[in-house]
């Protein structure tokens, strides 16, 4: 069976692929150790696991969700205070916060609500590919903004064509960024306020890893700059901050006139999030805050350990400071799969090249921190050996 145009135009995805590899390689008896995917390995906190089951527990949960597509208005409320608590940004539950299964489903329904078929939609070079995929499904155009270690992996919006630029009417932005770990400033914030208002191009602002920071970086959202409701929405999700991916819980938070068009996309697409992960959400949300800072005293201890051996193998980088990735640069000479394919070949260590994220992420690699320390330490020992 033929399947639809929309679909040629999207390449297969990369952790697709590399699963398959890797299972492969595990068959044939390898100890392979996966450094490539960004799953965390942790448990959420234990009270959110309880409160799930006590839920699932109770007859009503099983029938269609409460308040349905937008999800309950006790999580979009929780939602509401957790911001205000964590980034002073203030929200109306009612009209300004759409719960969904994850910030990769909003990448889609951004799309989706927003753009007609021919339209630009702005995404930046490395990026994660899913808003590729998203643009490309929901019939727009994607135009890549290069992102380097020159510009602090910030787009120069004074660089797009001005061609480009009256067609387009969307842009994706994620910091701190997946793959690069770059995060983003108040006053970088603020001139994507001024652009997007400049240039009607609705923004679609990815937080998943608002979190995730290091060194005294300061956890910021999009909507904290004034103005940033007026051109777009912000994702945020739980997968990472409570290691809750698997649960698939996020939101949408901003602009009421995009929450209002996502949640009529979601609406005719599913019924809603399962109540139960809801509660277990708001139980989340509301007193988990221990959790986020254990969890970073963990992949900062990881960032420490790998950042050691590779500086003791010569690859010595300061690197950004947000995410569970590090972005690495590739020894003189080589190439990102060249150096993805030796690590598999001679260590059994999975790594993603770079190229996976756009052409500019030639000349480094990815590695994720969400893995137990001893596969993490074993596989930087196998590193160290290989390249020593
Ligand atoms: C930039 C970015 N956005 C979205 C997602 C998906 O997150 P979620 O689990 O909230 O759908 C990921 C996951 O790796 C990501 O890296």
């Amino acid at each position: 069976m033929e399947p639809a145009e929309r679909l040629k135009k999207i390449p297969p995805y990369l952790f697709m692929s590399l699963r398959k590899k890797i299972a492969a390689a595990r068959a044939g008896g390898m100890d392979i150790i996966d450094l490539a995917i960004g799953d965390p390995v942790e448990t959420p906190p234990q009270a959110v696991i309880e409160e799930l089951c006590r839920r699932a527990g109770e007859p009503a949960n099983h029938r269609y969700p409460l308040d349905e597509e937008k999800g309950m208005l006790a999580f979009r409320s929780e939602v509401a205070r957790w911001y205000g608590r964590r980034y002073g940004v203030s929200l109306d539950p009612a009209g300004e916060v759409l719960g969904l299964i994850g910030s990769k489903e909003g990448c889609h329904h951004f799309v989706l609500a927003r753009i007609n078929p021919g339209d630009v939609v702005l995404m930046t070079d490395p990026g994660y590919p899913a808003y590729r995929a998203s643009i490309l499904m929901g019939g727009g155009i994607p135009h890549t903004m290069s992102i380097t270690a020159a510009n602090d992996y910030l787009p120069v919006f004074e660089d797009i064509p001005a061609s480009i630029l009256k067609r387009a009417r969307g842009m994706f932005l994620n910091y701190p960024n997946n793959p690069t770990g770059a995060c983003a400033t108040t006053a970088f914030f603020e001139r994507v306020v001024v652009f997007a208002g400049q240039n009607d191009i609705a923004v679609c602002h990815d937080n998943p890893y608002s979190e995730v920071v290091f060194d005294g970086q300061r956890r910021l959202s999009f909507l904290s700059v004034p103005g940033a409701k007026d051109v777009g929405v912000e994702l945020n999700s739980l997968s990472k901050p409570y290691n809750m991916c698997g649960w698939r819980l996020g939101m949408a938070s901003g602009n009421p006139d995009l929450i209002a068009a996502m949640s009529k996309v979601k609406e005719n697409t599913d019924s809603g999030i399962f109540n139960p992960i809801q509660y277990a959400g708001i139980r989340a949300l509301a007193g988990e805050e221990a959790a986020i800072d254990q969890m970073i005293g963990i992949y900062g201890r990881r960032r420490k350990i790998v950042l050691e051996t590779l500086r003791r193998i010569g690859i010595d980088f300061s690197p950004p400071k947000g995410t569970f990735y590090l972005w690495v640069p590739v020894p003189k000479g080589m190439t990102s799969q060249g150096f993805a394919e030796r690590l598999f070949d001679k260590t059994s260590v999975v790594t993603a090249a770079g190229t996976a994220y756009g052409q500019y992420g030639e000349g480094f690699i990815r590695i994720s921190l969400t893995v137990p320390d001893e596969r993490l330490a074993e596989a930087m020992a196998r590193i160290e050996r290989e390249f020593s």
